[in-house]
């Protein structure tokens, strides 16, 4: 054996177990460089060919490209081996149980009160009612003393009233629409305007300080108060989805005249008397009436000429009967439990 052969032999081996030792493509590529590289040292082999003598030349320099050769395909093979573990390693960190239920994301939702606005805009503009609106900061006028309560009317005591100074306040219901509607347009029309109102009342199982309302109002040649009654048992059997029972019961309001509340027929026990209706088989959902002649005279509609009717809503309270809700702070407590029950 030649001393090269020795030699090649020896680099051989120790490439071997420096390979073995190599602990990634890095510490492997290293060792490819450090022995096939351009100055590696089976490389270097090379150029003791020559130093031999010639006889010998070709089969030394045979040998030295076996041994390069052989250290070729070790590198490789560890490569691959080094590859495939390398993969199943990952694999096996990134197991997915595809039988696993999905987590899902939960569907937001629109407010309930937000629904009910939507479904009473939608049956009443089914009937040609159009939607108005008004601000809820409001001035004295529009809120009180255009509908027939001037300052220190008894009725003004029947609201309780939140006052940025003696004449803004915030709007106590949403009839100040009917006034600002009245004084920008002229007869005929039928418009609803539903909002926020406000009143200085503490919150309890029926109170809070803002809900909501819906307002109606028809003016025109010949408005009577069976066409009051009409839309209101159609709007609302439509709203609680059965041939529920209406009862007009007369009432008092200082801008309609005559003045009526309106009840059905208990939606918790069809009228036998329960906890809902404290007993009596009945239900107040709201108040309305004939507009009254002087709310026209004040804002320049012609009173011997046209009749109207209004008539105002709680939504919280629709929604409370309509869905059994028995606690009005629940619609702001922003408890997802409740609200994500309304779709
Ligand atoms: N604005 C009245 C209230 O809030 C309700 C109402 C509206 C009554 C329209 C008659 C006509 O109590």
């Amino acid at each position: 054996m030649t001393s090269v052969e020795q030699e090649l032999n020896r680099l051989l081996g120790d490439a071997r177990a420096e390979l073995r030792a190599a602990s990634d493509i890095t510490a492997a590529e290293q060792v490819r460089v450090r022995y096939l590289g351009k100055k590696g040292l089976i490389t270097e082999q090379l150029k003791r060919v020559g130093q031999e003598p010639p006889d010998v030349r070709p089969e030394i320099g045979a040998r030295v490209n076996d041994a390069k050769c052989a250290l070729t395909e070790e590198l490789e093979t560890w490569r691959h081996q080094w590859e495939a573990a390398a993969l199943r390693t990952q694999l096996e960190a990134e197991t997915l149980d595809v039988t696993l239920p999905g987590r899902g994301l939960a569907l937001g939702s629109l407010h309930p009160v937000t629904l009910a606005r939507q479904r009473i805009e939608s049956i009443l503009g089914g009937m040609g009612f159009a939607r108005a609106e008004g601000p809820e900061i409001e001035d004295d006028v529009r809120n009180f003393e255009a509908l027939n309560m001037p300052a220190n009317h008894p009725a003004r005591a029947m609201q309780d009233t939140f006052y940025f100074d003696a004449h803004t306040l915030l709007r106590t219901h949403t009839s100040n629409v009917q006034v600002r509607y009245m004084e920008a347009h002229r007869p005929p029309f039928r418009i609803i305007a539903s909002g926020r109102v406000f009143r200085a009342d503490s919150p309890d199982l029926t109170h809070t300080p803002m809900f909501h309302q819906v307002e109606g109002l028809m003016v025109d040649e010949n408005v009577s108060f069976s066409d009051l009654k009409g839309v209101l048992t159609e709007f609302l059997r439509a709203f609680f989805e059965q041939s529920v029972d209406v009862r007009f019961r007369p009432s008092f309001f200082p801008f309609t005249e005559p003045s009526a509340e309106v009840d059905v027929r208990c939606v918790g026990c069809s009228g036998n008397g329960c906890r809902i209706c404290k007993q009596t088989g009945w239900l107040e959902v709201l108040g309305c009436g004939m507009v009254h002649p002087s709310v026209f005279h004040r804002v320049g509609i012609d009173e011997e000429r046209y009749t109207g009717f209004a008539f105002g809503a709680g939504i919280e309270r629709l929604v409370m009967l309509r869905s059994g809700v028995t606690d009005a702070r629940l619609f702001y407590e922003n408890d997802l439990r409740f609200l994500a029950q309304f779709r």
